[in-house]
């Protein structure tokens, strides 16, 4: 990943820099990686693949947060909040041509197909919540919602693992539904701990979501629970809720059941995502994906 910054801009390099430093915590690399030794795929060209699927959402994180106005990311200050919004777009393509160039250094052409389709997929789900219209939305949009933003690179981190190995078709098949199901899981615990955690834990902004009056599971649940709340209303619809309201809406999110059940639901994919594991070769890789696997549903960051 390093080595993609070298050559170029001394801003690009020092803003690379800047973001592999911050770390994250490299869980898409890490599946990728497992999922390959697991199924025997070569050292060289996996290790391309890892870095490609980081940087991709080392990229897509850089517009994110200009999108989303964040100031904050893997508790450091965000390009956005120090760089114009034009450096930060261009920094963001750079990032991406960088994974791209990663990607195609695998040498499959499916492999580039699949990492393709995965931007394209992140890119559409990222549109269609920016043009989105206000109000309640529906379980189903959610879930498409998040496989678009979140599960689509699990997918791509595992199913382009298991293109790599010397595996057939079912199996690279297997290994995407492996991601599909962390990548689903992975996601409702971030919109879990977006409501649970504090800035300083998961160093990025809180209750953000609910700010920009995006609804997420937590807050799906507590509107069907309590459908009559005066406070839900007016903050999706946003029609000029005081800071105050917001508050007090998301602490009783915080305070119900409506967390429970979400957790409860993320705790489904990762039980369908370990039925999967069964069915794979018993490696130490394979026992190392399904501690990640929990650890997907207990982290606090
Ligand atoms: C953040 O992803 C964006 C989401 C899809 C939730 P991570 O939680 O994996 O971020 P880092 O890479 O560890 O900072
Ligand atoms: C980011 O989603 C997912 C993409 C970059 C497509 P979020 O906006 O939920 O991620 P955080 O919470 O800022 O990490
Ligand atoms: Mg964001
Ligand atoms: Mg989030």
């Amino acid at each position: 990943m390093r080595s993609q910054a070298e050559g170029s801009h001394p801003d690009l390099v020092a803003a690379m820099h800047h973001l592999i430093d911050a770390g994250g915590k490299r869980v898409r690399p890490t599946i990728a990686l497992l999922i390959g030794s697991m199924l025997g795929a070569d050292v060289q060209p996996l290790r391309n693949l890892a870095a490609a699927v980081e940087m991709l959402h080392t990229a897509t994180l850089i517009h994110d947060d200009l999108i989303d106005g964040a100031l904050l990311r893997r508790g450091m200050p965000t390009l956005n909040a120090e760089w114009s919004p034009a450096a930060t777009v261009l920094t963001g393509d750079f990032v991406f041509a960088r994974a791209a160039k990663l990607a195609a250094d695998t040498g499959s052409v499916t492999v580039m197909q699949m990492f393709a389709q995965a931007l394209s997929t992140i890119v559409n789900g990222e549109i269609t919540q920016y043009f989105r219209s206000r109000g309640i939305a529906s379980r189903e949009d959610y879930y498409q919602r998040i496989y678009a933003k979140t599960a689509s690179m699990f997918e791509l981190a595992s199913g382009a693992a298991a293109v790599l190995s010397p595996v057939r078709q079912p199996v690279v098949e297997i290994a995407r539904r492996f991601g599909y199901e962390i990548g689903m899981a992975f996601q409702i615990v971030d919109d879990v701990l977006d409501f649970t955690e504090e800035q300083t834990t998961v160093g990025k902004p809180v209750a953000s979501d609910l700010r920009q009056g995006l609804i997420t599971l937590p807050a799906l649940y507590y509107y069907e629970n309590h459908p009559h709340d005066p406070h839900m209303q007016s903050v999706i619809e946003r029609n000029g809720h005081s800071g105050n309201q917001l508050e007090q809406l998301v602490e009783a999110i915080r305070e119900s059941s409506a967390i429970e059940q979400s957790l409860i639901e993320a705790e489904a994919y990762v039980q369908r995502a370990l039925d999967i594991l069964a069915e794979m070769p018993a490696t130490p890789e394979n026992e190392a994906l399904a501690e990640l696997a929990l650890y997907i549903v207990k982290r606090k960051i």
